[in-house]
């Protein structure tokens, strides 16, 4: 029996049947509609006429009722007046400064952030006459080459891969004081374990591909701040159209829901994990702001809950020797990426890094035996076997 098809229109009904309730579904529903439409002109006419375009604007690159509950839950997660949600973390990096900056201005960015907003802010701004100061993670260095001119200074907290945390209370003062915009990267915090505006801070950004999507399988960014200011960027971004889909912002709000669970437990991973580390004797420094020896550790104590999932170490080899350690790994993936259920590692030298000068590399940081590594939801007595392991092979192989 064939499929008899009934309507010739693209729409069976004029409208959707009555006494369907949408507000009973549990979960957050995904909207798929590109346009919204108007039930008159009257209507239209209002909706350009008022200040606020609500939870629908007339198009889906200007707004979404999915994408912008999960900006509401955003905001609220981070003590924001209100939240962006965009196609990735560097988009929200590069719209905001886009859009906040103009020809003439100078940034202030604090140095081991993610080599592509360091670019971003050394190279692309250069081209709009855009200048740029890389400076250490440190608000006495940010205060020594501010400026007339200068507009914004960006910084991460911690930061990617060294894990140096600034002191947020005085980074806003500093930014108080100077008139200058104060922009965080809390990606590898969270807001679980730092709330970067409650110190006073303009902005904060995250990849929410990292812990706040938490399953290895979402790119998407976020930017939550003062209303008027995320207005601005929103407008700007309904422009420049670096948005985020219904699809994605159901799958982060689904992430959202167990982020505290899961970025405790990985707080918890992290830390035996860097303990164990630190008395290996084939580890030669380790980095974590939840030690001890944690060279921000008077910071990090004091502005953080928790320490996050990421430890990065030097381990007393070469990079074929770190490279054997890290192939000798069972449980976590090579990969770049952090903050998801499942355990990843990498030598930061071999992501980004690799075509730039060894030299350069290692003024940077960027050393062969340095290991970057997420700790997932896994079990943390394998975790712990499975790093045990791979340095003993790692033995074995070096005595035959
Ligand atoms: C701290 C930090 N910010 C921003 C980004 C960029 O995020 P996305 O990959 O979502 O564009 C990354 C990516 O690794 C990151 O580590």
């Amino acid at each position: 029996m064939t499929n008899k098809i009934h309507c010739k229109s693209t729409q069976c009904t004029s409208s959707y049947p009555a006494g369907i309730n949408w507000d009973a579904s549990v979960v957050l529903p995904v909207v798929h509609s590109a346009p919204f439409k108007f039930s008159s002109t009257a209507e239209l006419i209002r909706y350009q006429e008022s200040e606020n375009i609500g939870y629908t604007g007339e198009y889906g690159r200007i707004a979404n009722p999915t994408i912008r509950a999960v900006e509401t839950h955003l905001a609220e997660l981070e003590g924001a007046q209100d939240a962006l949600l965009l196609a990735s973390g560097m988009a929200a990096i590069t719209t905001t400064m886009l859009c906040l900056l103009r020809s003439g201005d100078h940034v202030v960015i604090t140095d081991d952030c993610y080599k592509r907003t360091r670019d971003f802010c050394t190279d692309t701004l250069a081209g709009f006459n855009i200048n740029c100061d890389v400076v250490p993670v440190d608000t006495d260095a940010i205060e020594k080459v501010i400026g007339s001119s200068t507009k914004m200074i960006f910084t991460e907290s911690p930061t990617n891969p060294y894990l140096k945390v600034i002191d947020l209370e005085k980074l806003a003062d500093l930014g108080k004081r100077s008139n200058i915009l104060t922009i965080v990267d809390s990606t590898f915090a969270t807001p679980v374990n730092s709330q970067p505006l409650s110190y006073g801070i303009d902005m904060v950004i995250h990849s929410c591909t990292k812990y706040l999507g938490g399953h290895n399988d979402l790119i998407a960014g976020a930017i939550a701040g003062r209303q008027d200011m995320i207005e601005q960027i929103r407008d700007f971004n309904s422009t420049l159209g670096a948005i985020s889909t219904p699809e994605t912002a159901y799958m982060l709000e689904r992430g959202l829901k167990t982020l505290n669970l899961r970025v405790n437990r990985q707080n918890d991973t992290a830390m035996r994990v860097a303990q164990r580390l630190e008395s290996h004797p084939r580890v030669q420094q380790v980095f974590y702001p939840g030690l001890e020896s944690h060279p921000h550790k008077e910071i990090s104590f004091r502005q953080m809950s928790g320490f996050g999932g990421v430890i990065s170490f030097l381990l007393d080899d070469d990079f074929e020797g770190t490279a054997h350690f890290i192939d000798a790994l069972k449980i976590p993936a090579i990969a770049p990426s952090l903050g998801g259920v499942e355990s990843l590692v990498e030598q930061p030298v071999l992501m980004g890094y690799w075509d730039i000068p060894r030299a350069e590399r290692e003024r940077l940081g960027m050393y062969d035996n340095l290991v970057r590594l997420s700790t997932g939801l896994e079990d943390v007595e394998e975790l712990l076997d499975d790093i045990e392991s791979a340095f003993a092979f790692c033995a074995s192989v070096n005595i035959q």
